[in-house]
């Protein structure tokens, strides 16, 4: 059963939220809360109900991880709002329906491109607190305490999620933030019905989060676990909803939100102050912009390395004949890996917070420097990254982080990737408050030469500093197409996002697949260090598995579970497609 045609008893609501958009009142708010409860009900009939397929429209299209939250966005754009209003009421939604990685604890970033033609990179990354310091996760002796960058209240970066959507709604949406907010209340206050995904997560996070009542308490039913259909309510987080619906930033960054957060920092001994929360900014950035085969490329710049690299990556492989060359063959797998085992290598040592370290950006994405990086590529031979530093795991592929796409009839489109980095977070929820902390600062480079949870290595340009922003691989991007946007793409999964976006770029763009092919087709991943191209299952033909390892590609992992989750939305001549990545229970709707 496809999402968008399931709600047609929605109309009403949807109605009712035009009427709304003119007439804000206190009255007309209750009884628009009655009407989301009426729409949550129908909402939990779809419990089960997944979209592996293209959900197609003409109006307006979100793909993301939930059902639900997809939804949400387009009832918003349904009762006037655009794409913008659209991925601001999905984040919120997120924050409810996806707590794994939607989040109001963390943060991330978004692209946009407006129907006027205006490129916009919005940063809401979290930032290291004031008392932070370079070498804060090391003991005595100068080595990593394990687990402090990831499993304390050290971990948490201040968080931006809050500012991030606030300020992209006053810029470019059109309707209030209590508009976008109610729905997000209403799924927090009357709950909704797990499905079996995110119940599973829950049983398995369970055991991790035995330490912090608060996070036991909202993620099992008294102690035990939840079971698939079960509904799920979160008042507090209700409660923190409606502070930011009601005051905008400052009911997140200021009054009693600020102090349980402040005073849960106290608890667990963290250092997140309330100036820290007063002090936050999010920083309005130009996108990174590039052009692989006649397409426009934008793409997320630092902090995040997720736009460099893609570009990077496709400037190397631009010179040749990707299309003639076969997806799934081993002669392209090894021209990609080496073009990101390249890529890669620049990113542990150029990259970081472009605030605090000079980031040679334009260098890094320059056609002719790819040309001079990729002067010893030899077609018939992996060249050898250096013998590998300790903590030689393979990134666990997990659901931490979040991608989701939105694009509307009037040309805007925008690209979301929000992440609390590992699954849940620090797994630390904030006493009475109802959401979840991020462990955002494992992503600096703790130590140079020791590997983060990725396995992602990084120098002093992504050092620890106060006030400065942790290197990221999120790579929201937009592609434009004869000036309208075409293509909005993105992916969680630690170092593989970049390569999980890249791959389904390279599929649109060189092999010509629709977009249900382009997103679902087995992906690949190199990272430099360690030495190993990863591949999802049936990822890598047995046949071109026994070329590669002929050109010395020695080590081949396939990965237990899947690589990414590449929610994305197409134009395709008019026609809105969202595709909700068939790898998980996400969701995509269309009208
Ligand atoms: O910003 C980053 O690169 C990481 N914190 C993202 C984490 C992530 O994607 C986890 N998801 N699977």
């Amino acid at each position: 059963m496809r999402i968008h045609c399931r709600f047609g008893l929605l109309n009403g609501w949807a109605w009712f939220n035009r009427w709304a958009f003119f007439v804000n009142q206190p009255l007309v708010r209750s009884i628009r809360e009655i009407v989301a409860f009426v729409l949550l009900i129908t909402f939990s009939v779809s419990l089960f109900a997944a979209s592996p397929a293209v959900v197609r429209g003409s109006k307006g299209v979100v793909a993301s991880r939930s059902a639900l939250a997809s939804e949400v966005g387009v009832e918003i754009m349904k009762a006037g709002g655009n794409a913008f209003d659209a991925a601001v009421a999905v984040g919120f939604a997120l924050a409810v329906t996806y707590p794994s990685a939607g989040n109001l604890g963390g943060g991330g970033f978004m692209l946009g491109y407006t129907e006027k033609g205006q490129k916009f990179a919005l940063d809401f990354r979290e930032k290291a607190p004031a008392l932070a310091h370079k070498d804060m996760f090391l003991d005595e002796s100068g080595e990593v305490v394990s687990g402090l960058s990831t499993k304390s209240h050290l971990a948490v970066g201040v968080p931006g999620s809050v500012a991030g959507l606030l300020a992209v709604l006053e810029k470019y949406g059109s309707l209030s933030p209590q508009q976008v907010i109610a729905p997000a209340i209403a799924l927090a206050e009357q709950g909704f019905a797990l499905n079996y995904d995110i119940a599973r997560q829950f049983e398995k996070k369970l055991p991790a989060m035995a330490h912090y009542p608060a996070s036991v308490e909202k993620f099992s039913n008294k102690g035990e676990s939840y079971q698939a259909g079960e509904i799920w309510k979160q008042p507090y987080l209700a409660k923190t909803l409606k502070r930011i619906a009601d005051q905008g930033v400052a009911g997140f960054y200021q009054g009693p939100t600020a102090d349980l957060l402040v005073a849960e920092m106290q608890r667990g001994g963290g250092i997140i102050s309330k100036q820290d929360l007063r002090d936050y900014e999010v920083v309005w950035r130009s996108p990174i912009e590039g052009e692989y085969r006649g397409y426009q490329l934008l793409g997320m710049p630092p902090p995040s390395s997720g736009g460099v690299l893609v570009q990077q990556i496709l400037n190397a492989i631009e010179p040749y004949d990707v299309r003639g060359m076969k997806w799934g063959s081993a002669e392209l797998i090894h021209l990609m890996v080496e073009a990101q085992r390249r890529a890669f290598a620049d990113r542990a040592e150029h990259l970081g917070d472009a605030d605090f370290y000079p980031v040679p950006v334009q260098r890094l994405i320059a056609k002719s420097y790819a040309r001079k990086r990729f002067t010893d590529f030899d077609p018939q031979k992996a060249s050898d990254s250096e013998v590998i530093s300790p903590g030689k795991t393979a990134p666990q592929e997990s659901v931490e982080t979040t991608h989701y796409s939105v694009m509307d009839h009037f040309g805007n489109a925008v690209s979301v990737t929000t992440t609390l980095n590992l699954g849940y977070g620090n797994k630390v929820v904030v006493e009475g408050a109802g959401f979840l902390l991020n462990n955002e600062m494992d992503d600096f480079s703790a130590k140079p030469g020791t590997p983060n949870a990725y396995g992602l290595l990084g120098s002093e340009a992504n050092a620890i500093k106060a006030g400065k922003r942790m290197l990221s691989s999120m790579s929201p991007t937009i592609v434009i197409k004869e000036g309208k946007p075409y293509l909005v793409t993105g992916s969680p999964g630690g170092s593989t996002i970049i390569n999980t976006t890249l791959q389904v770029l390279v599929n649109v763009i060189d092999h010509q697949m629709p977009l249900n092919d382009a997103v679902a087709l087995p992906r690949f991943h190199h990272q430099w260090k360690p030495n190993q191209i990863k591949f999802e299952r049936y990822g890598i033909s047995v046949d071109a598995q026994r070329k590669l390892r002929a050109m010395k590609h020695q080590e081949l992992i396939q990965l237990g579970g899947t690589m990414g989750d590449a929610n994305s939305v197409m134009n395709s001549e008019g026609v809105l497609m969202g595709m909700s990545d068939p790898r998980n229970q996400g969701g995509a709707a269309a009208y």
